[in-house]
């Protein structure tokens, strides 16, 4: 399918603050900033991944998106409409379009619930279909995630079905509604790699036979190479580094970008050296051990940044700036593309999903 320039989402300086409760142990209330000023828009049939380490706001982003949370600061939109300011029938509207695929299938599955009526129930809360052919989209959905013969799995419950077809139940129940936009949050990190990337075949046809935009969610840089055009890689609520997949994995340029791609399993041959597993420590480019605290604005990347300069970076926050069209990062020193060697796409060097 085409990817069009047209946005279907854009987020406009969203922050998400949470304040956690005082507790047994701690009478004073924390907060924690889970997304910081987050700016960046999805297209129109495009797959767009957003990356990065546990805590790193990923779900956040997600669950904004589809109204799950609302935001601290900061404008959500979907086709142009500020979807905070949704009441009434536009947000049912909304809520029929926007649909989440979440990474544990028993979020949106009932385990009192039949196959049968999990998938048929979005049609019935928005009033589609009509009892006589619901059974007949609800197979036609099942066929198409690969759960065939679909009436086999009619009166079947979750618990009788295997980690990866539970997940394909859950895609069918998300897709069934014909959504423009779905959220896809690390749907496979519970499964094993060949059914991960039958799910991520499901979503490409998906994508290609309904022209759904895709907001997929993950830790790994190799599966969103596989599935997605374009990506965002955010490290603490912060965006660092934003392109097409391609660009960002072959040469990245914010030094938080390229410990994740050394830190990827690789096999193959570089150079004259054969590779299989991950880059030992000292040959890891941009990631030290640390943590930081204080209260001054200073990159959240810094305690851990090897190339870093303590005198610009513990002191201001970078921008996120354009380093050619298309291609941002949040860094005062990005790295120059000629530092990088291996390069995944490569002839001779690969990195494992
Ligand atoms: N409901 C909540 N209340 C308080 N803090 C929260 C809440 N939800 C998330 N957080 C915090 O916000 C930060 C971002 O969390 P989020 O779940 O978005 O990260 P993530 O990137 O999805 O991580 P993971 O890869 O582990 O799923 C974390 O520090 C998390 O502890
Ligand atoms: S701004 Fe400085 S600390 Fe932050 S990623 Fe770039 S070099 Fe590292
Ligand atoms: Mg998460």
């Amino acid at each position: 399918m085409e990817v069009t320039g047209e946005h279907i989402v854009e987020f406009e300086g969203v922050t998400k603050i949470y304040k956690s409760k005082a507790s047994l142990f701690s009478r004073s209330s924390e907060e924690v900033v889970a997304l910081r000023d987050l700016t960046l828009n999805i297209r129109k049939g495009e797959i767009f991944g957003l990356v990065g380490e546990s805590g790193s706001g990923k779900t956040t982003a997600g669950r904004l998106l589809v109204k799950l949370e609302e935001p601290t600061e900061g404008v959500i939109k979907l086709d142009g409409t500020d979807i905070t300011k949704l009441k009434g029938g536009r947000l049912k509207e909304f809520r029929r379009n926007v649909q989440m695929i979440f990474q544990d299938p028993y979020q949106s599955l009932n385990p009192q619930v039949s196959i049968f009526e999990a998938v048929c129930e979005p049609l019935v809360i928005h009033g589609i279909g009509n009892s006589g052919n619901r059974k007949e989209m609800v197979e036609e959905m099942l066929a198409l995630v690969g759960l065939s013969p679909p009436e086999d799995f009619l009166a079947r419950y979750p618990h009788q079905l295997s980690g990866g077809q539970r997940q394909r139940v859950a895609i069918a129940r998300a897709m069934i509604l014909k959504p423009t936009m779905v959220v896809a949050d690390e749907p496979t990190s519970m499964l094993d790699a060949s059914i991960s990337a039958q799910i991520f075949n499901i979503l490409l046809d998906m994508r290609e036979r309904f022209q759904v935009s895709i907001l997929f969610i993950t830790h790994s840089l190799a599966a969103a190479r596989y599935l997605c055009d374009r990506l965002g890689v955010i490290y603490k609520g912060s965006l660092m580094e934003l392109g097409p997949s391609g660009v960002i994995i072959a040469e990245p340029r914010h030094p938080y970008t390229q410990a994740l791609i050394d830190a990827l399993p690789k096999f193959g041959q570089c150079g004259s050296v054969f590779h299989y597993g991950t880059l030992l420590a000292e040959e890891r480019r941009g990631i030290e051990d640390g943590e930081g605290k204080g209260t001054k604005e200073f990159c959240p990347f810094f305690p851990r940044c090897r190339p870093a300069r303590a005198e610009k970076c513990a002191n201001a926050m970078p921008r996120l700036e354009n380093l050619s069209p298309g291609h941002a990062i949040r860094c005062f020193f990005p790295a120059r593309p000629s530092l990088q060697v291996e390069t995944a796409g490569s002839s001779k060097c690969y990195y494992g999903i």
